[in-house]
C-alpha cells in the first residue's frame, strides 16, 4: 500500500485495527469489562429487553458486553471495513455506514428520538465532535473558520444524541484522557502539523461533558463521571511503535516520516518497556454516564410505606 493510501488504514482497512489494539487494562480488567460493570452498575443485571444504538463501533468488540443488555441492537461507523467487520463477527439488526453526526441526525429524521434505552460510544467521540472544528486529509488539516459556530455545533450535536434516549435511558461513553503522558507525547507529535483548537486535546471531551450538563441543567437527565487510571500493553517494542504510527498518529505521512518523531516515539517506548521486553504505557480512561430522567425527583430512594 503506498504511504498516502496508508492514512487512517487502521481504520479503514480489514483486519488492521483488531492487528494493532493494545488491551488497555483498569485495575486488572480491560475496557469490555470495564462498560459490562458500568451496565451491570446502571442498568442491573442483563435482560436482553432494550433497544440499543452504538456509534462508532469498530469491529465490535463492545458488542460482547451490550448484547446481553439488548433486544435490538443498532450500530454505526462512518467506515465500510468496520461495518463489515460486525457484520461478520456478531449478530445486530441493523448497520449504519456513517459519521455520527449524520447517523444520529438520520435516527432523529425518522422520528426514532426518544427510542433507544442505551446510547453507547466508546472510544469513538472525540472524531465527531473534533470534526466540526476541523478536517483532516492526508496533506493536512484544515481548520474551520468558525469556531463559535463548530463550538454550537457540537454541543448540539451532544443534545441530539440525549433526545434518542428514552425516558429512563443510559448514555454511556469510554473517551480517552489526553493528560496521560503518552498523549501528552501524541499531542506534541500532532502539534508538529496544526495547533489543537479550544486550547488543547482535551476539548473534544470538554465539549461532551459540557454538552450532558447543559442537558443535566435542563432538567432532562443526570450526568455522572469518573476517570480510570490504567495501562495499555504492548507484547513487543516494535508493537508499541506500531501503535503509536498507525494507531495513534494515524499513519499520517509527514509526522510518520520524520525521524525526530520516530526517536521521540521510541525513547518515550524505551522508558516503560519492561525486562520481558513487552511495554505497558500508562493510560486512563473518562467514563461518561448520563440517564435520562424528567425531573431530579426520580433519583431519590422511594420511602417505604
Ligand atoms: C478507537 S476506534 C473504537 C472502536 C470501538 N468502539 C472499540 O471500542 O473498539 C474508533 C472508531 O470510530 C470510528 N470513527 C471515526 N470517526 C468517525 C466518525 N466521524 N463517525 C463515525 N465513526 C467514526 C472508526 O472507524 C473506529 O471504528
Amino acid at each position: 500500500m503506498s504511504e498516502l493510501g496508508q492514512f487512517r488504514a487502521v481504520y479503514e482497512s480489514a483486519g488492521v485495527y483488531d492487528k494493532l489494539l493494545l488491551p488497555h487494562y483498569f485495575d486488572g480488567r480491560d475496557d469490555v469489562a470495564l462498560v459490562t460493570d458500568l451496565l451491570e452498575r446502571t442498568i442491573g443485571a442483563p435482560c436482553q429487553a432494550l433497544d440499543i444504538v452504538e456509534f462508532g463501533c469498530g469491529t465490535g468488540r463492545m458488542i460482547s458486553a451490550l448484547e446481553a443488555y439488548a433486544s435490538r441492537l443498532v450500530v454505526c461507523d462512518y467506515s465500510a471495513a468496520m461495518i463489515d467487520a460486525v457484520v461478520d463477527n456478531v449478530a445486530v439488526d441493523e448497520t449504519m455506514w456513517a459519521d455520527t453526526r449524520d447517523a444520529v441526525a438520520k435516527l432523529l429524521r425518522e422520528g426514532r428520538d426518544g427510542r433507544f434505552d442505551v446510547v453507547a460510544a466508546f472510544w469513538s467521540l472525540s472524531y465527531p465532535i473534533g470534526e466540526f472544528f476541523e478536517q483532516m486529509s492526508a496533506h493536512a488539516i484544515t481548520p474551520r473558520e468558525d469556531v463559535d459556530l463548530a463550538r454550537e455545533r457540537a454541543r448540539h450535536f451532544v443534545g441530539d444524541m440525549v433526545k434518542l434516549l428514552a425516558p429512563q435511558g443510559h448514555f454511556i461513553a469510554l473517551h480517552f484522557d489526553a493528560a496521560t503522558p503518552e498523549q501528552r507525547l501524541v499531542t506534541r507529535l500532532w502539534e508538529r502539523v496544526s495547533p489543537f483548537p479550544e486550547g488543547g486535546r482535551s476539548y473534544t471531551l470538554n465539549l461532551l461533558l459540557d454538552g450532558l450538563r447543559a442537558a443535566e441543567d435542563r432538567g432532562d437527565g443526570v450526568l455522572s463521571h469518573t476517570r480510570c487510571g490504567g495501562s495499555a500493553v504492548a507484547p513487543s517494542r516494535e508493537a508499541a511503535l506500531r501503535w503509536f504510527l498507525a494507531v495513534h498518529l494515524k499513519s499520517y505521512p509527514a509526522l510518520v516520516r520524520d525521524p525526530q518523531v520516530r526517536a521521540e516515539i521510541e525513547e518515550f517506548i524505551d522508558h516503560y518497556a519492561l525486562s520481558d521486553g513487552s511495554v505497558a504505557l500508562p493510560s486512563g480512561a473518562h467514563v461518561i454516564h448520563f440517564r435520562r430522567s424528567g425531573h431530579p425527583v426520580c433519583h431519590i430512594p422511594r420511602r417505604q410505606p
